[in-house]
């Protein structure tokens, strides 16, 4: 049996090591000490596996022991890709992954990357530091590839082997052999580019593609505010025409969308191609949490609600149903209201109450200290769906609730709150 070694539980190495090694042995390496301690009780804080799914993974070995990587034939490279304050990519994780597996690279292995990069990375980046380190070969000692996880955080209905897996890779018998072993696990099949660089290009153009689609809509839903014509009236009237888009508004936060687009500009910077479009639009959404605050702090006091300056913000992580608070907007959109003056509770079951934060307080239990009259619905978990007469309890006989994505239209909610949709 082939041992597949997947460098970086997270996200998205973890699910990946669960699918493979129904077929594999597998290795899930993670240099986290915690993580690794927790993943062998059972323990997933990403909550994408319970204790006992991940108990019946046989073939499955966490380990933070370098030496556990000896005698791999494949390796997967699952670290994380953020960007340095200056918005360029930080390629640290990578780079330190790819010392490692040079390490231990043995003759015809394959490394394959998962992380999103910019193209040319794999090729350039990783390619180069393996070959120095291995001192050996690509395409005679050892073989590279890329195929991107196209996994959105949260989603239980686009899981892994339910989206099809692009794959590039640095010869034809390694495009074949790398399809041959994702074929195992993804249902939805394997599709083939021409080229590592492809592979990647696609990859970091979807997630592009989205933001640019969502601040376009942030954009109108800021014109419109000021011309007092409500977004969504004009959204659902758009959506009557077949091939209009429908995206919402929203803060865009998190480790893809909001950090991928500047891969993209990075590489077109370096190569002397000023990127307007992607800029724009990191811009714009970058921005929108202060539009927004300052959106729901004139509708507070248009209405009269200014009275009390305690406001409640539902949802706390970078998007719905999912305990992932990476790059949440959320936290400055309150920091943009505290500096105006409000007390500010958010409430989010999803999250840990000892997240500290000096602008608000936390719960993630229903059980506030006061009541509001002013909301602001920002995440729409299906926890706080479900629960939202409970969360009614806790509003004043008149309150105003923003609903950021319009998502409470459909819910029974007390007659005297007044539901402001963007
Ligand atoms: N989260 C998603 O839904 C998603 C979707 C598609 C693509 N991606 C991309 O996949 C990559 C991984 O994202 P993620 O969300 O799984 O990240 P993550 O932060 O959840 O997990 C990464 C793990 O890698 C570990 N790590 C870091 N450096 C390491 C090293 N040198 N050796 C071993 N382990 C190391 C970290 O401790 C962490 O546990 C990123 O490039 C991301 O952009 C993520």
């Amino acid at each position: 049996m082939k041992k597949i070694s997947i460098i970086g539980m997270g996200y998205v190495g973890l699910p990946l090591a669960v699918a493979f090694q129904k077929y594999f042995k597998v290795t899930g390496f993670d240099l986290k000490q915690t993580r690794i301690n927790e993943l062998n009780k059972g323990f997933d804080i990403n909550n994408q596996f319970t204790k006992k799914n991940l108990n019946k993974c046989s073939n499955l070995n966490f380990t933070n022991k370098r030496k556990d990587l000896d005698k791999s034939d494949i390796f997967i490279v699952t670290v994380p890709t953020p960007i340095y304050k200056n918005k360029e990519p930080d390629l640290r994780h990578l780079i330190n992954a790819c010392k490692l597996i040079g390490s231990k690279i043995k003759k015809n292995n394959i490394i394959i990357f998962e992380s999103t990069v910019f193209p040319g990375c794999t090729e350039n980046i990783c390619g180069t530091i393996l070959q120095k380190i291995s001192k050996k070969k690509i395409n005679s000692d050892f073989f590279l590839a890329y195929s991107p996880e196209r996994i959105n955080v949260g989603d239980k209905k686009n899981t892994l082997e339910k989206i099809t897996k692009i794959v590039g890779a640095s010869n034809r018998k390694t495009l074949i052999a790398v399809s041959k072993i994702y074929s195992k696990i993804i249902k939805a099949g394997v599709y083939k580019c021409e080229s590592i660089a492809v592979a990647e290009a696609a990859k970091v153009i979807e997630n592009a593609q989205r933001d640019i689609n969502i601040a376009f809509i942030n954009e109108i839903g800021n014109i419109f505010n000021k011309l007092n014509i409500n977004l969504n009236s004009v959204l659902n009237a758009a959506s009557t025409k077949w091939n209009f888009l429908n995206f919402k508004p929203g803060l865009v936060g998190g480790h893809c969308i909001g950090v991928d687009p500047y891969y993209l500009t990075y590489i077109s910077k370096k190569i002397g191609i000023k990127p307007r479009v992607i800029d724009a639009g990191r811009y714009t959404n970058d921005l929108m949490y202060k539009n927004l605050s300052n959106h729901f702090h004139k509708l507070i006091n248009r209405n009269s609600y200014k009275k009390n300056k305690h406001i409640l913000v539902l949802g706390l992580t970078f998007k719905e149903n999912t305990n992932d608070l990476r790059n949440s907007k959320i936290f400055d959109f309150c920091q943009n209201l505290k500096n105006k003056g409000y007390k500010i509770s958010v409430y989010d079951p999803l999250v840990s109450a000892n997240v500290k934060n000096k602008n608000f307080s936390l719960y993630n239990k229903i059980n506030f200290k006061n009541k509001f009259n002013s909301v602001f619905f920002a995440v729409p978990h299906k926890k706080i769906l479900n629960n939202f007469n409970k969360v009614s309890n806790f509003l004043e006989r008149e309150a105003l609730i923003f609903d950021l994505k319009n998502i409470l239209t459909s819910k029974k909610i007390r007659s005297d709150l007044k539901i402001f949709k963007f």
